[in-house]
């Protein structure tokens, strides 16, 4: 696994899978992009303010992120015993 690559494809499919399943979810989500690149100039870019104007695509994303995780767990070995917080971990 790639940091941010193999996360962020997997996100994006999964995205698209969903937005095909329910068009009034996508229905939703084209207006709201559509309202924000209407709004801007030709040629100028997406600034901080308009990314959190997405309000419902990010609901969408992460919705989409619960339903299926890029990851769904990470396991790990200790090298040694240790005790953290009062837990003994070996
Ligand atoms: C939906 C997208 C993503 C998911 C679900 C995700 C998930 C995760 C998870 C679960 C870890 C912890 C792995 C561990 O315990 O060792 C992690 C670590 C990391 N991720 Fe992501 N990630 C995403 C996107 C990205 C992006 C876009 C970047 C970079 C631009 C990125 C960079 C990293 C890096 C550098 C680490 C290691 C951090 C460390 O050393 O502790 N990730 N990611």
């Amino acid at each position: 696994m790639e940091s941010g690559h193999d996360t962020s494809t997997s996100a994006m499919m999964m995205l698209i899978k969903f937005l095909a399943e329910n068009p009034d979810c996508y229905q939703k989500v084209f207006e709201e992009q559509r309202k924000i690149a209407l709004e801007k100039r030709a040629g100028e870019l997406l600034n901080k303010d308009d990314i959190q104007k997405k309000k419902y695509s990010l609901n969408v994303v992460n919705e989409v992120l619960r339903l299926s995780p890029p990851i769904q767990a990470m396991f790990r070995k200790a090298n040694a015993d240790f005790t953290y917080a009062g837990f003994f971990i070996p």
